[in-house]
């Protein structure tokens, strides 16, 4: 008996830890760097939800999502939420409140004119790009004075996305090699040149930018976090449920044996 009671909860154990992970492949031809990502560490999430309200809200929308859940779910109080998150007002002009969606008063017009596309939706786009897309991606900006914004991007060429983290990475440019593919030759990115080190050390610039798609995979599916904790209360229970069973059992075939 005691053999299959532990195959029962090892089963279960394995049932819960692998439920698919949300890894996705990215298209472009560029190799993507591995982001350390951990949808656990809610200390990472709670540094990637400041980074993202500090850096990235100010264009991006994340329309699914809403405050107050990011603040249940990464334990964040909600003065702390409203400090760190909510600086906007609505169309009439009205406080934004703490259970509304994540918008941003950007409109379309004004994003073409900038920087000549809109500025898309960042709620799903860990799930429609995978986290190594968007990791690399934050990494992959050079400096190229023939883009209007200054620079662009090894991992999708001609972004209209500005370099809006330069001041923490600083400046790079890109180092080409030249490999044979059969027998055509093709340039392909070595590394990268510092050409000006920003606030940041390359280490502590990876970290920030962990945290960062760390929170971007939380965003595209906030129940993850939550569909963890959630199975070890179901395997709990199952646990206590199967002790009782037995005892039961114990109980009914003992004049029998
Ligand atoms: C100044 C406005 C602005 C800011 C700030 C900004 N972005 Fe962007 N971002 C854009 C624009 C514009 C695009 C569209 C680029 C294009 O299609 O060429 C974009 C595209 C992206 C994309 C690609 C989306 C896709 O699937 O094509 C990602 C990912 C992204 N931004 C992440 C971020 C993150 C993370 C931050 C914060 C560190 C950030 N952005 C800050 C303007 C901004």
């Amino acid at each position: 008996m005691k053999t299959t009671v532990k195959k029962t909860i090892a089963a279960l154990v394995f049932a819960i830890l692998l439920t698919p992970a949300m890894v996705m492949a990215a298209g472009g031809n560029a190799k993507l760097y591995t982001a350390p990502i951990d949808i656990n560490d809610k200390e990472s999430l709670r540094r990637g939800a400041k980074a993202f309200a500090d850096y990235c809200y100010s264009c991006h929308a994340a329309t699914f999502m809403r405050f107050n859940r990011i603040g249940k779910d990464l334990e964040i109080p909600e003065d702390e939420i409203r400090e760190m998150m909510i600086h906007t007002r609505g169309s009439k002009g009205e406080p934004t409140k703490i259970g509304d969606t994540m918008e941003v008063s950007m409109t379309d017009e004004y994003a073409n004119a900038a920087f000549g596309t809109a500025v898309p939706d960042l709620t799903l786009t860990a799930r429609a790009r995978g986290a190594d897309w968007i990791y690399s991606y934050l990494r992959s900006f050079y400096v190229d004075s023939d883009r209007p914004t200054g620079f662009n991007n090894t991992v999708f060429a001609d972004v209209g996305m500005p370099h809006v983290l330069w001041s923490l990475q600083g400046l790079q440019k890109p180092v080409y090699k030249t490999v044979m593919h059969g027998d055509v030759e093709v340039e392909e990115l070595d590394h990268f040149e510092k050409i000006q080190d920003g606030s940041l050390s390359r280490v502590e610039y990876d970290m920030f930018l962990g945290d960062l798609t760390n929170f971007m995979v939380y965003i595209a599916e906030p129940i993850q976090v939550e569909r963890r904790s959630m199975g070890w209360k179901v395997l709990l229970f199952l646990v206590v449920l199967f002790g009782f069973a037995y005892a039961l059992k114990k109980e009914y075939w003992k004049d029998v044996h």
